[in-house]
């Protein structure tokens, strides 16, 4: 097990993935990492569609014109939905389940990248939103926040170089 010290250091965005399966395992344990963590009021309140056919995840990375053609090679596309009528923390409370289902992949060896699509379209106007709707029936309360796609690593990320990071915007006490 990777400590999370650790943890935080290795994991960057991965956009090449092997042909290999998640195992429902796996799987399991990125949802359960999304379920567990914290939300606005203990609402929640999102929802999670989990896709590894094919043919739905290529038409998932048309939905919008820039950033998301490299999901089409992914196995996994976990959906990441908020309802922004019940819950006006829909963005944050997604937010933190997206980046927590990141980190549980990067500890079981996986690769992920976040695919926005909240306010992300098509060149002639059509929201993402619509587009991922119309793929996977999504109700019309519920938004698309993000898509993590997840896979078997298939290329090389360097980890954070801790000689990089922006300390010079972090403030002792008064900004
Ligand atoms: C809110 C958000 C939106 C992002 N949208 C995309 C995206 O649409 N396509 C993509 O390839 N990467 C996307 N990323 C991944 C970032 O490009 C990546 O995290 C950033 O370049 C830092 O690299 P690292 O994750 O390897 O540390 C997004 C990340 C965040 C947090």
């Amino acid at each position: 097990m990777t400590d999370f010290n650790e943890l935080v250091k290795i994991r960057r965005s991965h956009r090449k993935f092997t042909d290999e399966e998640i195992s429902p395992e796996h799987v399991q344990s990125i949802l359960r990492a999304a379920l567990m963590s914290p939300t606005s009021k203990s609402q929640r309140a999102w929802q999670f569609v989990v896709v590894d056919d094919k043919t739905d995840i290529e038409k998932l990375a048309d939905a919008k014109d820039l950033g998301s053609q490299f999901m089409k090679g992914a196995p996994l596309a976990i959906v990441v939905l908020g309802d922004p009528q019940k819950n006006d923390c829909w963005v944050e409370d997604g937010s933190i389940a997206a980046v927590s289902m990141q980190y549980q992949a990067e500890e079981l060896g996986l690769g992920s990248c976040w695919v926005q699509m909240r306010g992300r379209g098509l060149a002639d106007g059509t929201p993402a939103d619509e587009v991922i709707r119309g793929v996977l029936d999504i109700p019309a309360n519920l938004n698309t926040l993000c898509i993590i796609a997840v896979g078997h690593k298939a290329d090389e990320r360097k980890p954070q170089n801790e000689d990089n990071l922006k300390w010079e915007n972090v403030h002792a006490e008064k900004y």
